[in-house]
């Protein structure tokens, strides 16, 4: 239990796993996409970033909150790093939102909004990898992952399942299942929670119900009759 300064106004907390959630307590909206409470910390997109009394910055994700820290969550400074990092994020994403299934409903193309991202100033080097539609359940588009990480922790934590991992390194590091096998080959139930928690269009529904409820009823379709009930994104 202790006390801290958030934005000029004292915040008492208790039990609070990070600074994030103190923040997010006191009612602050703070922008994030890689964090989620069921799953463990990443720190991997930084939008969380906050700046303390001495000019400091730091994933409030990642840190523990201290009885006198004195933070604060929307400095210009922040502003300016939240709009870079999704000008980042959406020059190595394909661009393609008019027709994109999460339109509407992509976390990345609120945050551009949110932030007045109106061009992005850098080129997508990145090559087009294929979709994977070998799934009676979802797709997987490769091209739209901003590598939160959200689904292979999901996948893995919560499900225990581990269908898909990282590989790689650097800026060539990508989101796939061991070995760039398609999605259909590995242990995945189609449980669909990978979509639940993926921020953008890079996993998405598969539109074709009858041949789903056709693979889930398949007795060689590898499917678990017990995985975690679906659980809210927080
Ligand atoms: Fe903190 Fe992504 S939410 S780094």
């Amino acid at each position: 239990m202790g006390t801290m300064t958030i934005d000029g106004r004292k915040v008492t907390f208790t039990d609070e796993k990070n600074v994030l959630s103190v923040i997010r307590n006191a009612g602050i909206d703070i922008p994030t996409l890689c964090y989620h409470s069921e799953l463990s910390t990443f720190g991997a997109c930084r939008l969380c970033t906050v700046e303390d009394d001495r000019g400091k910055t730091f994933a409030s994700c990642s840190e523990e909150p201290r009885d006198g820290m004195v933070i604060f969550t929307n400095t210009g400074k922040l502003r300016k790093y939240r709009k870079l990092i999704i000008e980042l994020l959406l020059a190595a994403h394909c661009r393609d939102c008019l027709t994109c299934e999460k339109s509407g409903d992509c976390n990345l193309q609120t945050l551009a909004k949110r932030f007045g991202v109106m061009e992005v100033r850098f080129e997508n080097y990145k090559e087009r990898r294929p979709l994977d539609f070998s799934s009676p359940s979802i797709v997987r588009d490769p091209n739209k992952c901003i590598l939160c990480g959200n689904c292979v922790r999901v996948c893995e934590e919560l499900q225990g399942i581990g269908a898909l991992g990282f590989a790689h390194r650097g800026s060539d590091a990508m989101v796939m299942p061991a070995f760039d096998r398609e999605i259909a080959t590995t242990d995945c139930v189609n449980c669909g929670q990978c979509r639940i928690f993926c921020p953008t269009g890079a996993i998405s529904i598969r539109h074709n119900r009858g041949e789903v409820w056709e693979a889930l009823s398949d007795p060689d379709t590898r499917v678990v009759a017990q995985v975690a009930p679906a659980v809210r994104v927080a």
